[in-house]
């Protein structure tokens, strides 16, 4: 089964709508004619409208980096998956470490979220990862099981290889402290076996991306491994050259 490789930048809070046009007119040069590789961007709220517009016709999706799962409510500063399409957004991104961490996001409230998004065409992009506590416990495949098995619980089986997981070990985001390809390769093939824990067939087609300081120097040796499908990319997707970079290398 050959999947399409997905390099997906996440901006994290940075890049005012300005900064974001600026980015994406030195990124599509770079990106050419891409070929064989599937490109996303995920986005703040403020600049989702102005890049899918400046990325129109190009092989770039736009992500935003959250959304609520209900359709509308009493949901003061959260935004709908209806207010997202409307935009004309690709997916969203789901359950961050950053989200996890800092703003109090659950696997319970991700186990709403994901199957939101497929119900109203978005593509969900869930993020799962071990702290370093937690790798150094032995706790690392105890806490993915929970991760993966709660945010995939509610996705009906038939759906389930649209959604794209995202492996990022805490301690590896933004450290510069990117995990060995053997501790990537072996992380990423439990969270496809996990998968199959729910239909063997989905998890042949799912992607699991790899984050956490990929940069353009080492995305090649990860990309090569035979689980990771893909990267999602904070720091070096700020760059268009270094993101472009790292396009180039999963293109082999
Ligand atoms: P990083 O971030 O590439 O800066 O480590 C990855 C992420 O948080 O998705």
């Amino acid at each position: 089964m050959s999947r399409t490789p997905y390099i997906a930048g996440n901006w994290k809070m940075f890049k005012t709508i300005a900064e974001a046009e600026v980015f994406v007119s030195g990124l599509l040069p770079r990106l050419g004619d891409v070929d064989g590789v599937d490109v996303a961007l995920c986005v703040p709220y403020t600049a989702l409208g102005a890049v899918v517009d400046s990325t129109r016709g190009s092989r770039v999706e736009v992500y935003a980096q959250n959304m609520h799962w209900a359709a509308e409510g009493a949901y003061t500063g959260e935004v709908s998956a209806a207010m997202l399409n409307e935009l004309d957004v690709h997916g969203a991104l789901l359950g961050h470490s950053e989200r996890r961490e800092l703003f109090g996001e659950t696997d319970r409230a991700l186990q709403q979220k994901v199957p939101a998004a497929l119900e109203a065409g978005l593509a969900p992009m869930l993020c799962v990862g071990e702290t370093e506590e937690e790798r150094e416990a032995g706790d690392t495949e105890r806490k993915l099981r929970h991760q993966v098995q709660e945010g995939l619980e509610k996705v009906p089986v038939e759906r389930l290889a649209e959604v794209t997981i995202a492996y990022e070990p805490i301690w590896a985001i933004g450290t510069g402290q990117v995990a060995t390809p053997e501790q990537a390769q072996e992380a990423i093939a439990f969270v496809r076996a996990l998968v199959a824990g729910f239909d063997r067939e989905a998890a042949e087609r799912v992607r699991v991306l790899y984050g956490g300081s990929v940069k353009a120097e080492n995305a090649a040796e990860l990309l090569a491994l035979p689980d990771v499908d893909g990267a999602l990319v904070g720091g070096a997707s700020l760059d268009p050259a270094s993101f472009a970079a790292i396009v180039d290398a999963a293109r082999g």
